[in-house]
């Protein structure tokens, strides 16, 4: 299937289309190169019980303070040794959280001409896409997306979302508040455990207006997964990244050091990490860590990946209570909208982007 935007630069594949029709083969577009590829020489995936933290988040809202103190020094331990931990006990109910995950599911399972319709451009990215960057000739990801905006109010269209399955609008608005809510939490946390006040990473992002869109991935199954990735190594060029993981089929995988560590999803837990722009802002107190996505043959993948942004067209830079004669400032100031122009012209490469940002000295 292919449409005809003439923004991409080649006919746009849907991934969902090829798994139905590769059956012991995959196109070479997706073929990665040796060090690339899940097992290769370079790198290694952990066969260890390594997982990420695993962090019940209900006492930060408590009454009591020593609880509250030993959540703030996880998610503190969490944060300098991993970038990424997983939250229980987070205040989204369970069951908006599988109703969210399977109404997207709903909507990749509609036949391909309903989800043409929603065929993106990579001009704002919005809608049904299956590629990131545009340059041409690029090896390819094994997965299709849906990318839509949530925040601000001005972005949101409604238009742009999917109008089947029926409910897909107002699960999606639900969850969305709630997920916002749990990201305000979560920076209330941060600001906290950096020394700053709570307010402080919510202001730097925009205080009401920050940004918060949505992509919802969809890995189909793949013959030959261990030629390929689902999305390749990237750090999250946002603010913090809240993943509803798929149920059943584990995918993600963290980088630690030149190891590949399996997240294993805790049940109805949200998987959090700290984006490019946290590790600008913390003057890289806090680091952005590289992850991406494994295929595999029997069973596709579902997940949704929620960004809480800052505010796109605020300058963002290190926090002045941060910068010390022994830590001078690492970035020049720069606002979000620029900073993503990166990811979307070259597509995902490591950390690549925001190591190139630091201020000549
Ligand atoms: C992302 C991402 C991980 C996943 O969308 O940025 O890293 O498990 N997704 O789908
Ligand atoms: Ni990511």
């Amino acid at each position: 299937m292919s449409n005809t935007s003439p923004d991409w630069p080649e006919p746009i594949v849907r991934v969902q289309s090829l798994s139905e029709r590769c059956i012991d083969s995959i196109p070479d577009r997706y073929i990665k190169p040796p060090t690339h590829r899940p097992v290769s020489a370079s790198t290694s995936t952990s066969t260890s019980d390594a997982n990420i933290p695993v962090i019940d988040f209900g006492d930060f809202l408590g009454t009591d303070p020593d609880a509250r103190k030993l959540v703030l020094q996880k998610v503190a331990e969490a944060c300098n040794d991993w970038g990424f931990f997983q939250v229980v006990n987070h205040g989204v109910r369970p069951e908006l959280m599988d109703k969210a995950r399977e109404t997207w599911r709903e909507f990749f399972h509609l036949p391909m001409e309903l989800k043409q319709k929603y065929a993106n451009s990579p001009k704002t990215y919005e809608g049904y896409g299956s590629r990131l960057g545009v340059e041409k000739g690029a090896i390819l990801d094994w997965s299709d997306y849906y990318f839509l905006h949530y925040l601000p109010l001005s972005l949101k269209d409604y238009n742009k979302w999917p109008s089947l399955p029926l409910s897909c609008r107002e699960v999606f608005d639900e969850y969305g508040r709630e997920v916002v809510k749990l990201g305000g939490r979560l920076l209330k946390a941060l600001s906290i455990n950096l020394g700053l006040e709570e307010d402080f990473l919510q202001n730097a992002f925009g205080g009401e207006d920050i940004g918060a869109c949505l992509r919802v991935n969809f890995y189909p199954k793949c013959p030959r997964p261990e030629l390929t990735l689902g999305l390749s190594s990237h750090s999250d060029p946002g603010g913090m990244t809240m993943l509803l993981p798929d149920d059943q089929v584990a995918g993600l995988q963290v980088r630690r050091g030149e190891e590949w560590i399996t997240v294993k999803p805790a049940r109805h837990a949200f998987i959090v990490n700290i984006g490019d722009q946290i590790q600008v802002i913390s003057n890289a107190k806090y680091k952005s860590v590289e992850h991406r996505v494994i295929v595999n043959s029997d069973k596709e993948r579902v997940s949704l990946a929620f960004f809480y942004n800052p505010k796109s067209d605020i300058p963002i830079q290190p926090a002045k209570e941060l910068v010390t004669p022994d830590t001078p400032s690492l970035y020049p100031p720069m606002t979000f909208d620029e900073y993503r122009l990166f990811i979307r012209t070259r597509g995902p490469r490591g950390k690549s982007q925001v190591d190139s940002l630091k201020s000549p000295r």
